[in-house]
């Protein structure tokens, strides 16, 4: 790796995190994230799936590695995630009548399930995205109709949140999504925020997951939302950001265009900017992966040559680093 630049993690007013989204890399990725970042995310090793394959048997030597390695790093170590519709065996759902399980043994579960995973991590975890992608604009309420809303309805949110915060009273909880930065998302989630704060369920911050792309949407949209819910008084953490090369799910490229990368740095700091003007109601930017070469993007929504981070394919700076550690 160059060891002649900045680290980015000097360079921001936020704790500067990335996502660890393949921990076979550790070797060269680990000097990487070690040397510009203060925060970290394991990206798959704590989801349910990995984590409670089959009721009651809990799975923790993946996530341990990651956690272990932030810890020993001086990092602010994020858990993602400890519900989802995605990610999540299907034993879950399933009664022993091998029909739909009812709520109450759906919400036991779920209370196992939180409960063991964020007492394991009392002392190292500091922030969890309790709850991820739980909205959805189109509904006429704004839920997402996942299995868990349509066994226990807002109960497993705020079942979630209670559990949480029992187990570990000093961890951020976190309800976290994407396209927050469009206007009737952002409405939605709001509008599911406010009710649940005033309920008094023990929600800390807002998280922008920010998986965006080299025209789509403008910066300032997302300086709207930040702005917005800031009136509701929670902490914001921008937790998923990366920058597709590509406006579409069916394009791809042979190789990368280097004209796409210059624009795409200006989008890096066009998002940077916001950043910096926000940080008093931002605690950390997190990164969707470290370097090019490990981005999910190469493999979501199709596979393709990706470039939507701030380290090339060689873990090399790009235009887009350049952007973030030299705004002027
Ligand atoms: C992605 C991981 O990066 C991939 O490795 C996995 O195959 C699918 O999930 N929103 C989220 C993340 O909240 O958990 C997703 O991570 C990316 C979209």
């Amino acid at each position: 790796i160059q060891t002649d630049i900045p680290a980015l993690k000097d360079e921001v007013p936020f704790i500067m995190g990335s996502a660890l989204t393949r921990p076979d890399t550790l070797g060269v990725h680990g000097q990487l994230l070690a040397r510009h970042f203060n925060g970290i995310t394991p990206g798959n090793e704590l989801k349910w799936d990995a984590t409670e394959p089959r009721e009651g048997e809990f799975a923790f030597a993946d996530g341990d590695h990651l956690v272990d390695f932030g810890v020993e790093h001086d990092m602010t170590v994020r858990g993602h995630t400890l519900v989802w519709h995605s990610q999540t065996p299907a034993w879950v759902f399933e009664g022993a009548d091998g029909k739909e399980v009812d709520k109450e043994t759906l919400l036991r579960r779920l209370e196992n399930h939180v409960r063991t995973l964020v007492t394991r991590y009392k002392d190292k975890i500091a922030v969890w995205d309790v709850v991820n992608e739980v909205i959805d604009e189109n509904q006429p309420d704004g839920l997402r109709r996942s299995k868990w809303y349509e066994i226990a309805g807002l109960d497993y949110i705020r079942t979630a949140f209670r559990v949480a915060r029992e187990a570990d009273p000093d961890a951020k909880l976190f309800i976290n999504d994407y396209n927050t930065e469009f206007p009737r998302k952002r409405e939605a989630l709001y509008a599911l925020v406010k009710q649940l704060k005033d309920e008094g369920v023990p929600i800390d911050g807002v998280g922008h997951q920010l998986h965006l792309n080299i025209e789509q949407p403008p910066a300032s949209y997302v300086e709207d939302t930040i702005e917005r819910f800031a009136t509701l008084a929670v902490d914001q953490q921008v937790t998923e950001l990366d920058v597709s090369i590509y406006t579409d799910f069916v394009s791809s490229y042979p190789s990368i265009p280097p004209e796409l990368l210059v624009e795409q740095g200006h989008r890096y700091k066009a998002l940077f900017d916001v950043f910096r003007r926000q940080a008093s109601k931002l605690s950390s930017v997190t990164v969707w992966g470290e370097s090019d070469d490990v981005s999910w993007l190469n493999t979501w929504p199709i596979p393709r040559l990706n470039a939507p981070l701030l380290f090339d394919h060689d873990l090399q700076a790009k235009p887009a680093y350049w952007a973030v550690v030299d705004p002027s």
